[in-house]
């Protein structure tokens, strides 16, 4: 019988010539079949040989199984991925992946908070299912007060939120926030001025929809309270986020070029606020609503619990929607929400 040594190199020069795995599969059969498989024949000799030579031979004939394997197993994975290659065109144009990207009004309401936090404003938030007391009465719009009609409330049936009731303030009916408001008393009755904050969330109304309404969308607060915060410091923040937001590059860099842009104030009525005004601006020959604002109202910092003398301060409401409807020029509001990819991959 032929030594193991050269059934080694037997194997070593013939699996160099393998190019197939059908030969491969072979020449496995060839050395370690289990009928006829010539380094089988060794190990199952081994029994009958004696002591001595059993000790020599044995570890020899597993090692070389061993090897074999190993070998046969580098072959096959080579084997396998020159097929894979020579199936492939690398010539082929490559595939572009699948990529996500940001729905327009996450893009609008990125570009607002990096306008305002360069302006040195904080970013606040607050909770979408809010209290009667929060949305309304702290805001000084009273249960009787026929502003109230002017938010179209969608109310929650108290039984949904029983264990949520321990934190609600004065036990008031909940509510899905009609605007960003309660956001400014739940603010203040954690700080102290001077400070000045935004505050972007979603919002909801009970209403039909159509191209200009939906029963929800978003909004973005701002407010600003120091000792001698004025009308006028409101104007300046204003038109300069303005000219920011609709700057020829989009963005709040100086680098985009300064678009002309008119503003006009009219007088406007909301509770929250006195004097308040209705923010136009002119943009593209067209004069657009854009905003409700105002100084905020003496009656608002005695329930946040201020000293009305000691402090006074701005307050505006803006729609997200509707400035990104401007901006990108989209015809109806309920784009946004429609989930149709076609509108949705253009940004
Ligand atoms: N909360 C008002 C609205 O939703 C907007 C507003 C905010 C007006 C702050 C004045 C001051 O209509």
């Amino acid at each position: 019988m032929a030594s193991v040594a050269e059934f080694k190199k037997s194997f070593l020069a013939e699996i160099d010539k393998i190019e197939s795995r059908e030969e491969l599969e072979k020449l496995r059969v060839k050395y370690l079949g289990r009928e006829k498989g010539l380094v089988t024949a060794v190990l199952r000799s081994l029994g009958g040989m004696p002591i001595e030579k059993r000790k020599e031979i044995g570890p020899q004939a597993q090692g070389l199984k061993q090897e074999i394997e190993k070998l046969l197993s580098n072959r096959k994975e080579i084997l396998e991925t020159k097929e894979t290659m020579a199936s492939v065109d690398l010539t082929a144009p490559g595939r572009k992946p699948a990529r996500g990207h940001l729905h327009p009004l996450t893009l609008v309401e990125d570009e607002i908070r990096r306008i305002f936090m360069a302006m040195n404003f904080s970013v606040v938030e607050g909770p979408e299912v809010e209290s009667d007391y929060y949305n309304f009465d702290a805001l000084n719009i009273l249960p009787d007060h026929p502003a109230r009609d002017a938010w179209d409330t969608i109310w929650l049936r108290q039984n949904q939120i029983k264990n949520q009731k321990s934190k609600i303030k004065n036990g008031g009916r909940l509510l899905l926030r009609t605007h960003t408001s309660p956001v400014q008393i739940r603010y203040m009755e954690e700080h102290k001025p001077p400070f000045q904050i935004i505050v972007p969330g979603r919002v909801f109304r009970y209403e039909a929809t159509d191209a200009s309404h939906e029963v929800n969308f978003y909004q973005f607060e701002g407010l600003m309270v120091g000792k001698n915060v004025t009308f006028a410091n409101f104007k300046f923040v204003i038109e300069e986020f303005f000219k920011r937001f609709f700057s020829a590059k989009g963005g709040s860099a100086s680098g985009g070029k300064r678009p002309q842009i008119e503003f006009r104030y009219r007088p406007s009525y909301f509770p929250f606020t006195e004097p308040s005004v209705e923010v136009d601006i002119k943009l593209g020959g067209k004069w657009l609503e854009v905003m409700g604002a105002g100084m905020v109202n003496p009656r608002v910092f005695e329930y946040a619990h201020y000293n009305p003398r000691d402090f006074q301060g701005f307050a505006f409401g803006m729609g997200v929607d509707r400035l990104a409807m401007i901006k990108y020029k989209i015809p109806d509001i309920r784009m946004f929400y429609s989930g149709d990819l076609r509108f949705i991959k253009q940004f």
